[in-house]
């Protein structure tokens, strides 16, 4: 056994990280042409283009399971000591997702699976609580997942913001991805800028009081940080966000330069800052896994990052948590990314509004047994992923691995 100095603390981070989305997606132009809307609001106003639309199928589990299968091996599936899922799309109000994504993954059975919630913060959250369980255990791994589909519902304000996709995330000791340093600031507000009551299908929001929040808890936040930590701009090489909506997070990188930041350093920020939001103007809005989005796509999409660099990472959740940290580059990192995702995206189905309508806001409807059967939908033929909802019977989720 290796003998750590005294003091010597153990590096963890992300090891693996993995991306599940839905088959389907809607053309953000299409939504401004059913809406009414000028298509620049939405293009150029919000920075979004398509929306990812999850098929009844594809709930939080399914696609949590599907992101964590492509990247877990049987080695990693002995180690796993604990599955924490963030989200805020859960299918029970009493049992954690986590435990169904534990069965569906073969997971070895003495681990503890637990879900996380606090609007988009939860996954963060969950990072946390791994870091700290590995420090304690360092030959296990934790995976954390954050799975949640954003409806808003038809004709919102929040309708051009909404989207469906998972990020599973292998946390370890000596990560080949990137560690989680241990400078964090969290802040808490008790405000109500958009909080999903039990009896309501979809969240109230007070829209453009949301982002002021957002923006007002990242800059006293990240002040309050670089006070603390005696860090500034140039301690960081690029920036990721929560992305409700890419412009909020050009909004966001805009704020914390400081007046005195010459042109050259904000716009290497900025060229990062646009390789981050490639995948999340694609998908739209996914709550808890966003920021992590934004994450694998700066990762995957820019070529000027190097072992050793610095990415401050702002967390957001409504209601409001939000949290300020960073991650350093492990050597080697590209190598346990994909280069080719982008043809994910490409191979998707593109819907029209109307069966974006019927899609995205189906609902399960039971027989008086409590069953619904879905064996036969063309959503689970169609289906790239490699878990799906098959049934519900006597009021039990059945999922099914179909890759
Ligand atoms: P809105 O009020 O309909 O839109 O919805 P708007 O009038 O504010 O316009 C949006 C932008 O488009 C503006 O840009 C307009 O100027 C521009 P800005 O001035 O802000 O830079 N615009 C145009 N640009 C070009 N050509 C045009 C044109 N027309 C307008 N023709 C709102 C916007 C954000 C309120 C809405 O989408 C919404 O309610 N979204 C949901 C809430 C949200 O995403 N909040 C973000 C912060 S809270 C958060 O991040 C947490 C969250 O993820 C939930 C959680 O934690 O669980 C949401």
């Amino acid at each position: 056994m290796k003998i750590k100095e005294i003091g010597e603390k153990i590096k963890i981070g992300i090891d693996k990280i993995g991306f599940a989305m839905p088959k389907y997606f809607l053309d953000i132009r299409d939504l401004a042409i059913g809406r009414n809307e000028n298509a620049n609001k939405f293009v150029k106003g919000l920075m979004q283009s398509e929306m990812s639309i999850a098929p009844v199928t594809e709930d939080i589990v399914a696609l949590g399971a599907s992101a964590a299968e492509q990247i877990l091996d049987e080695e990693d599936k002995k180690n796993i000591e604990m599955v924490i899922v963030g989200t805020e799309s859960g299918i029970d109000q009493s049992k954690a997702s986590a435990v169904f994504i534990h069965n569906l993954l073969e997971i070895q059975p003495f681990a503890r699976c637990i879900e996380i919630k606090e609007a988009c913060y939860g996954a963060t959250a969950a990072l946390n609580f791994a870091k700290n369980y590995i420090e304690q255990n360092e030959n296990a791994s934790v995976l954390v997942i954050a799975s949640d589909i954003a409806k808003y519902g038809i004709n919102t304000p929040g309708e051009s913001t909404q989207g469906a996709g998972s990020i599973a995330m292998l946390i370890k000791k000596e990560p080949r991805i990137a560690v989680i340093n241990d400078e964090s600031i969290c802040q808490t507000r008790d405000i109500m800028d958009f909080w999903r009551p039990n009896y309501s299908d979809f969240p109230i929001v007070d829209g453009h009081f949301s982002t002021k929040q957002y923006l007002d808890c990242l800059t006293t936040t990240f002040e309050e940080y670089t006070k603390r930590y005696n860090q500034d701009l140039s301690d960081f090489d690029a920036f990721c966000f929560h992305l409700p909506f890419p412009k909020l997070g050009l909004k966001a990188i805009n704020s914390i330069f400081a007046k005195k930041v010459e042109k050259e350093e904000k716009n290497k920020f900025l060229e990062k800052f646009h390789a981050s939001i490639i995948y999340g103007k694609r998908v739209g809005n996914i709550y808890t896994g966003s920021l992590y989005l934004s994450l694998l796509s700066l990762l995957e999409n820019c070529d000027n990052l190097k072992a050793g660099d610095k990415i401050g990472m702002y967390s957001y959740g409504s209601g409001a948590v939000c949290e300020f940290f960073n991650l350093t580059l492990a050597d080697g990192f590209k190598s346990h990314l994909r280069n080719d995702r982008l043809n994910d995206f490409d191979n998707r189905k593109q819907l029209s509004i109307k069966e974006y309508e019927d899609m995205f806001f189906e609902k399960i409807i039971l027989n008086e047994e409590g069953n619904c059967d879905f064996s036969n939908n063309r959503f689970i033929q169609e289906s790239d992923n490699a878990f799906v909802l098959e049934k519900v019977e006597n009021h039990k989720r059945i999922y099914k691995k179909i890759k």
